[in-house]
């Protein structure tokens, strides 16, 4: 997607002269500053998935199978399984939730189970199995995009040129993502074709994916958008202001029970009291068909409490801080996602298209279920 009208995918490759870099964007300083950082280790990149200088499902996975590539490089000939095996279960302990970073992960163990091949081989399969997991994401999500902007087109000849208001809760645009994004997706191709939209940005606390991530990518493409504190959803569904809300997933069951950032099953809620509908738009490596009971199941990550008593931004000086909200004696706690069971889910938007949060709809679509193979 777009930044200052240049387009830009959130991770790519810089080879050259004999050095690899997998360049991303920081999204821990943004939307105040715009920089790109250079990750050149296994330990690089495991600090930049478990410190949220990335961060969303899609790119999680994407840069967990960057990392794998240089785990190649990293890797001794003699001990190349062992030691991609240890580099991978790194990867996988920096975050639990989102599943598309064990698929990865696995994906390219599976891709380099090469018996008999060289390491320039084993290497040159690390690159472009990671090279295709990095595009399909980005497919994925234009495809979701596409399924998506259906629904909101027949919203939209309901309202006699209105804008449709779409709430969304934390950030599945394109930088939770290699491009396009999930939820964001079908907003953007919406918006591409005339139809008029506009999006209520949840602010999302504590660590403000929305204020800081959402809103800036929303007014980088030119989308009209508002940012509101967390609570004021149920308010704006009351009033008849939110026409269908659309949120992302970290982590979706076979029976369509969705782990997705904190206080999305809030939203679900107020949704369902006030007959909005509320779709979550995943691509197909955040499916995790081993699980059934998402409630029960799905691991829910607890971040530090320091993300709930610390609250950071740019001063009217330009400098950004970080500042204590509560009184020095408080202790608090993060859990960083919670779960929404499928009951209260309109459908799921997938890039192989639209269906029931369920079992049977979403068998109907992934009759393959865990053999799952897509990019
Ligand atoms: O903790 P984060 O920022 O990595 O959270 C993940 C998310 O961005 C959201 O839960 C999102 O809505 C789903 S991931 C596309």
């Amino acid at each position: 997607m777009k930044v200052n009208g240049r387009h830009f995918r959130t991770i790519w490759l810089k080879e050259g002269a004999g050095k690899r870099a997998v360049q991303i964007i920081n999204q821990q300083i943004l939307p105040h500053q715009f920089e790109i950082l250079d990750l050149c280790t296994v330990a690089d990149i495991v600090r930049a998935i478990k410190d949220m200088y990335v961060r969303g499902a899609g790119l999680i996975g994407a840069t967990a199978a960057y990392g794998m590539y240089l785990a190649a490089y990293e890797a001794g000939e003699k001990a190349f399984r062992a030691d991609i095996e240890n580099s991978a279960r790194l990867l996988k302990a920096t975050r639990p939730t989102a599943s598309n970073l064990a698929w990865a992960v696995d994906a390219m163990l599976t891709a380099l189970d090469l018996p008999g091949a060289g390491l320039a081989e084993k290497r040159k399969t690390a690159l472009e199995t990671a090279e295709k997991i990095a595009d399909s994401d980005a497919e994925c999500c234009r495809r979701i995009g596409e399924h998506g902007r259906g629904i909101i087109e027949k919203i939209a000849e309901k309202k006699n040129g209105e804008a449709v208001n779409i709430l969304t809760h934390c950030n599945a645009g394109w930088l939770a993502f290699v491009d396009y994004g999930s939820a964001l997706s079908p907003v953007y191709a919406a918006f591409e074709r005339n139809i008029p939209v506009h999006v209520w940005v949840d602010e999302t606390r504590p660590r403000n994916q929305g204020a800081s991530l959402t809103a800036w990518e929303l007014a980088e493409q030119g989308v009209p958008h508002d940012l509101i504190p967390d609570n004021a959803g149920g308010h704006l569904m009351q009033h008849g202001m939110v026409d269908m809300v659309i949120t992302g997933a970290d982590r979706v069951t076979r029976r369509g029970d969705a782990a997705n950032k904190i206080g999305t099953y809030l939203k679900a809620l107020a949704a369902r009291e006030n007959n909005v509908p509320f779709y979550v738009a995943l691509p197909s490596s955040t499916f995790d068909f081993t699980m059934l009971d998402g409630v029960a199941e799905i691991p829910i990550e607890e971040r530090d409490a320091g993300e709930v008593r610390f609250i950071s931004g740019k001063t009217s000086g330009g400098a950004i801080e970080t500042v204590q909200i509560c009184p020095d004696k408080s202790p608090a706690r993060n859990w960083g996602f919670d779960v929404t069971p499928a009951r209260y889910i309109m459908a799921l938007i997938s890039e192989r298209g639209i269906c029931e949060a369920s079992e049977e709809g979403i068998g109907a679509l992934y009759s393959e279920g865990n053999s799952l193979n897509f990019f």
